[in-house]
């Protein structure tokens, strides 16, 4: 009896010394991920002072996205915080007390955006500036152009803490935790892209959608989301779209409604931003969806 306790004792130890050593070890290889320095030349971008720049520089960074995670008043929030990852905090992106830009130059902004990097060289933590990386010179200018105006917001951020559990979900692949790994760093940046009704400029736009209806656009998990939280749709012709015309797409995006009659909580759908898409943005994304190759998720 005694013996077969002595046994237990030794596998229960040399168990969680497994565990341990697991453990030290995915942190070991997370930190040295995290630790890399990125180096990119400032881009000399022209930004512009005029009333319409500044205001189409604000409808971008609604479009886009950026105030779904950095709130709309641009202070930042706690983005994710579980008991078993961590906590992700998103930067105060305004010059009051907490600000993480205040003392941005303009190539600070477009490493931040277009290449996920900070103005220490590291990676961002979580931002997805491979969303962005494509963005061309002239949008990019007018975001940052707006953005150095937004009125200060006094919020202090939290710290970012990564627990185990997110961290092996990064070393597997299945968090994108350091967007200047994703971003292709040595792409070319256009001067300007064209605002026109095609395929093109909406696979130019997409790339606000697919972070939550996955890079198929088959739908899927939205990334941060708990479990039963609803799954993002597919916008693929698998889908309900390949029923739909135009008109009630644009209507889909502006109303929150869909043509099966479905009211999407804007809190999933963030319906309100695409809704502010003109309407050739419109077109052109539809044109976009259509042009794809029908998927289903996981495909
Ligand atoms: C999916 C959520 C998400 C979206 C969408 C998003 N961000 Fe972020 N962003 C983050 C997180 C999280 C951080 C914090 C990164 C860190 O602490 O390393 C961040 C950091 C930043 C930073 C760096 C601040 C610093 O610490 O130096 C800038 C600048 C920024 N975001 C701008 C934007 C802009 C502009 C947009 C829209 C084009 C945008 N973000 C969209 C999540 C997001
Ligand atoms: C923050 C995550 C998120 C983003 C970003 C997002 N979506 Fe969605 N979307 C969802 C979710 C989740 C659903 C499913 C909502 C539901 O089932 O109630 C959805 C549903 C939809 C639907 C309804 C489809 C159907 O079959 O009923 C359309 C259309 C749609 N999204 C288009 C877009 C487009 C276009 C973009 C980019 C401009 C976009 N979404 C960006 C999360 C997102």
């Amino acid at each position: 009896m005694k013996r077969a306790l002595k046994w237990a004792a030794i596998v229960i130890v040399g168990l969680v010394g497994i565990v341990v050593l697991i453990a030290l070890g995915g942190y070991i290889a997370s930190e040295r991920r995290i630790d890399k320095t990125y180096a990119i030349a400032d881009e000399a971008l022209t930004l512009p002072t005029d009333a319409a720049g500044l205001a189409e520089g604000q409808r971008l960074v609604t479009i886009r996205g950026c105030g779904d995670c950095h709130t709309p008043d641009l202070g930042g929030q706690v983005l994710l915080d579980d008991p078993m990852l961590g906590t992700i905090p998103t930067a105060n992106l305004t010059r009051g007390q907490g600000s993480a830009t205040a003392g941005y130059t303009v190539a600070d902004w477009e490493r931040a955006i277009r290449h996920g990097v900070g103005p220490d060289g590291h990676s961002l933590l979580f931002m997805p500036s491979y969303e962005y990386a494509g963005l061309s010179n002239e949008q990019v200018a007018q975001m940052i152009a707006y953005l150095q105006t937004v009125p200060a917001v006094d919020r202090l951020p939290a710290e970012p803490v990564l627990k185990p559990l997110l961290r092996a979900l990064f070393l597997t692949g299945q968090l994108p935790l350091l967007p200047a790994e994703k971003v292709d760093q040595d792409m070319a940046h256009v001067a300007s892209v064209p605002a026109e009704a095609s395929a093109e400029y909406g696979g130019y736009l997409v790339t606000t959608c697919t972070g939550c209806h996955q890079p198929n656009l088959a739908g899927g998990p939205v990334p941060g989301s708990a479990p039963g939280e609803p799954l993002s749709a597919n916008l693929t012709p698998a889908g309900n779209l390949a029923h739909w015309t135009l008109e009630e797409f644009k209507n889909t995006l502006r109303n929150g409604v869909t043509p099966e009659g479905k009211a999407l909580d804007p809190a999933v759908m963030p319906w309100p931003l695409a809704g502010q898409m003109t309407d050739v943005e419109l077109e052109a994304l539809w044109l976009y969806l259509q042009s794809l190759p029908p998927a289903t998720s996981g495909s």
